[in-house]
């Protein structure tokens, strides 16, 4: 693919030194960062002012799925922004009536009702409201392998260590262990995660608890796909108790695992959808909380007390209707289930021949590499919340040679966009096969 040449008017130099002078980088102590100028993209790969070009193996932040200026979605945003820009929550316009009922039909179950947000941490918020307002419980159960956003109620959700400088949280919030213990300790059987789930339930008080925040498969925090029959199990435990079920899909879904949502993979309906990232593949900040019918009806005679300027952008909504199409006009939710059956045997390739390789997982184009010390040991390569000298010359390697993914203590993510070809695949994992020599 050409590389589009005509530039703007900075040096990635200048960009980087103009943007560090004057703005704020997120999770980052700001003397340390050290960010790849953008000046453009297309399909699955971006460059910098001077040209240097990057396969984007994590499709930025899991979330350009449908790959990078898609003439379609710029479209639909360059009309929408000519016939109405905004218009406030309380009216209504066509691309919010559309997008409601799109998801409705996309949606698994009787979910027909949407709120939107700018983002996933903001549907996150609204969806905590939701579950308090509906069930009149106060307390929430969410697990620690988990990020649900940086907002002060998703934060305390989140269970990774990025949620210990924002303590204390919200109140009412408890933690539970996820059925995976790291690459040392590994998977509880299913009956016993479910145990442990119920224990903890009985031990709060199932009556004080509104809501169990989940990521079906869990994104950053290692894609942890769940043992057959564990969703299952957790939506028959809510559903003894009276607890909603919350789904967070903002990284899982829109075709990320090869299905619409990661929930459908296993049948299960949860009563709160969380969505954002795929829903416009992030060319326009959108997220939503999709409810299934009973609460939506909730609210038909009481007030649902929540609100934001940008509810129901009608530029968020007319490129979510767009991005939409693209993944049912171009099949891509079939392709990244057929290319990650390729890209699962790619990452068994990477663990028959490299021994720090300790484990692989994937389920559609939604994969992660743990590497470890020794496979006897099972030492992670960098420990928990830390960082280590392979893994900072790994990511070195991979930005050198022009693979752009996340490198996360001691894994690194495979999640490029949904479009990617078998070839372009190959190459991203060409590149990450020199790479794991280069630190053997
Ligand atoms: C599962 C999950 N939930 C929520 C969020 C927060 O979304 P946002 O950054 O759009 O607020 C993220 C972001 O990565 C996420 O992965």
């Amino acid at each position: 693919m050409a590389i589009e040449t005509e530039r703007g008017t900075m040096t990635g130099d200048e960009m980087v030194a103009l943007t560090k002078r004057h703005t704020l980088f997120e999770w980052s102590a700001q003397s340390k960062v050290d960010p790849i100028p953008v000046a453009g993209a297309k399909g699955v790969y971006f460059w910098t002012p001077e040209g240097k070009r990057f396969l984007d193996f994590n499709s930025q932040l899991m979330c350009t799925n449908i790959g990078h200026g898609h003439p379609k979605v710029i479209e639909a945003i360059k009309r929408q922004a000519e016939t109405l820009a905004y218009v406030n929550p309380f009216m209504a316009s066509e691309p919010r009536a559309r997008l409601g009922a799109k998801l409705a039909e996309l949606t698994p179950g009787d979910i027909d009702t949407f709120f939107f947000t700018n983002g996933g941490s903001e549907a996150n918020e609204n969806a905590i409201k939701l579950a308090r307002f509906y069930t009149g419980r106060h307390k929430i159960l969410a697990r620690y392998r988990s990020y649900h956003g940086a907002t002060h109620g998703a934060m305390t959700l989140t269970g990774d260590p990025r949620r210990w400088a924002s303590e204390p949280g919200i109140p009412g919030v408890v933690h539970v262990p996820d059925p995976y213990h790291g690459i040392q300790r590994g998977w509880d059987d299913v009956g016993l995660a479910l145990a442990n789930l119920e224990e903890v339930i009985q031990l709060e008080g199932p009556h004080t608890i509104a809501a169990f925040f989940l990521e079906p498969v869990t994104g950053t925090n290692g894609i942890l796909i769940p043992p057959d029959g564990y969703l299952q199990g957790v939506r028959d435990l809510c559903t003894k108790y009276g607890i909603l079920m919350v789904a967070d899909e903002v990284m899982s879904g829109f075709g990320r695992t090869g299905e619409w949502f990661a929930v459908n993979h296993w049948n299960v309906v949860p009563d709160l959808l969380v969505m954002a990232k795929g829903l416009t593949s992030a060319y326009v900040p959108l997220g939503a909380v999709g409810m299934r019918r009973a609460i939506a009806d909730h609210f038909s005679d009481r007030v649902f007390y929540g609100g934001l300027t940008y509810n129901s952008h009608p530029l968020g909504c007319a490129a979510a209707l767009a991005t939409l199409a693209v993944y049912e006009e171009d099949d891509l939710i079939a392709r990244a289930k057929r290319t990650g059956v390729l890209m699962k045997s790619l990452l068994d390739d990477l663990a028959s021949r490299h021994p720090i390789v300790g484990a692989t997982r994937s389920i559609g184009l939604f994969g992660i590499v743990e590497l470890v010390k020794d496979r006897k040991t099972m030492e992670p390569l960098a420990p928990f919340n830390g960082a280590s000298e392979p893994m900072a010359k790994l990511a070195r390697f991979f930005r050198e040679e022009g693979l752009y993914t996340f490198v996360r203590w001691n894994t690194f993510f495979t999640n490029p966009p949904l479009i990617i070809t078998d070839d372009e695949l190959r190459h991203g994992f060409d590149i990450i096969d020199r790479g794991l020599k280069s630190i053997a």
